[in-house]
């Protein structure tokens, strides 16, 4: 089922259509989510698929105006209370505490927890960049991380259920076309942080996983424009960045798309990483361009360097899925 339009909001979505994807209405019914940077392009994405899934969402973001706009679009896309907004600096540990006293008293528990929130402004190079700006990227991507995982993770092990998430990149380390170096290396500090928690809590019934969104967006002039007056260098141009099968970025729908199958196959995922491309393939999407789209041989896999880099991979991972 497609998903009611809103047409008199200034958020840039398109209608997710679940089934088409393979998916259904109730796929994640029951559950409720946590999306830090949720109220813009993936996060938002993920919040709204979610939702769309049957699940209930708190979308956290430091954005309050779009915070509170996903809130109401996706309360009207699904026609119940489904979004419930708390603003959120991931950064500060009064506010995520607030986030999380505010999602159980709104929904008594929380089943999984995505970690999506980012400054992608803080795309320097090392010697072009102050070491603020690497506290910065770090204080984002480790510290918030961490402060997100010590206050939903604990309640998820005393009910031996939940999922926790990182939206990763596959660049651990200076990536050549884009010299995004305070960046990955926020990330790559979230990412272990995030696949060590996964060796911590094995087999206690919460999964933990990492999906790299790679190449999502629209470009517009609100993706663009700074997301908050942080005084950070511009957001990178991506619009030559490509993902076969796309003409371009992968919207943000279907990368929420995705993610929604990941989080139905969580317990497969424990302790590895998914790049976007393989979830879609396992799920079979139904890419817009077939003729573009690589054969299986050529969808890029994590090379071992990379796998190290990034997963310390312990679990079944992606060959138990699709
Ligand atoms: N876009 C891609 O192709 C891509 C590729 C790989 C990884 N990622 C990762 O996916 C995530 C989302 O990327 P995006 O392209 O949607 O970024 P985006 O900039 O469009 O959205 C990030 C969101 O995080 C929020 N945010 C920023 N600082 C915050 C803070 N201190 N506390 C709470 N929220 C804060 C922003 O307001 C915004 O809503 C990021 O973690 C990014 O590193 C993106």
């Amino acid at each position: 089922m497609t998903q009611k339009t809103v047409p008199d909001t200034f958020l840039n979505i398109e209608p997710i259509d679940l089934v088409a994807c393979g998916l259904t209405n109730a796929d994640l019914q029951g559950e409720v989510a946590v999306v830090t940077g949720g109220a813009s392009n993936i996060g938002l994405g993920y919040a709204r698929a979610i939702a769309a899934a049957g699940g209930s969402v708190v979308v956290s973001d430091i954005n309050a105006k779009a915070g509170k706009e996903a809130e109401r679009v996706i309360n009207l896309e699904n026609g119940r209370d489904a979004a419930f907004f708390v603003q959120c600096d991931i950064t500060s540990e009064d506010d995520v505490k607030a986030l999380a006293k505010a999602a159980f008293d709104r929904f008594g528990k929380v089943d999984i927890l995505v970690n999506n929130a980012m400054n992608m402004r803080l795309n320097g190079t090392i010697l072009e960049s102050t070491v603020e700006d690497l506290d910065a990227s770090y204080a984002i991507s480790g510290r918030g991380v961490m402060l997100a995982i010590k206050e939903f993770v604990p309640p998820m092990l005393a009910r031996g259920h939940g999922t926790v998430t990182y939206s990763t990149t596959q660049f651990h380390y200076l990536p050549p076309m884009l010299g995004r170096s305070i960046y990955t290396a926020g990330k790559a500090a979230a990412t272990s942080l995030v696949m060590s928690l996964a060796n911590e809590v094995k087999g206690s019934g919460v999964n933990v996983f990492c999906m790299v969104p790679a190449g999502v967006g629209r470009i517009d002039a609100d993706h663009q424009a700074p997301v908050s007056d942080d005084g950070g260098t511009p957001l990178p141009d991506l619009s030559n960045f490509s993902m076969p099968g796309f003409n371009g970025l992968v919207p943000p729908e279907v990368s929420g798309a995705a993610m929604v199958y990941l989080l139905m196959n969580a317990s497969h995922l424990h302790g590895s990483g998914f790049i976007l491309q393989e979830a879609l393939q396992a799920m079979k999407f139904p890419f817009p361009n077939p003729s573009t789209l690589p054969p299986p041989s050529n969808v890029h896999k994590m090379n071992d360097m990379e796998l190290t880099l990034a997963f310390c991979n312990m679990g079944p991972g992606p060959s138990a899925i699709g």
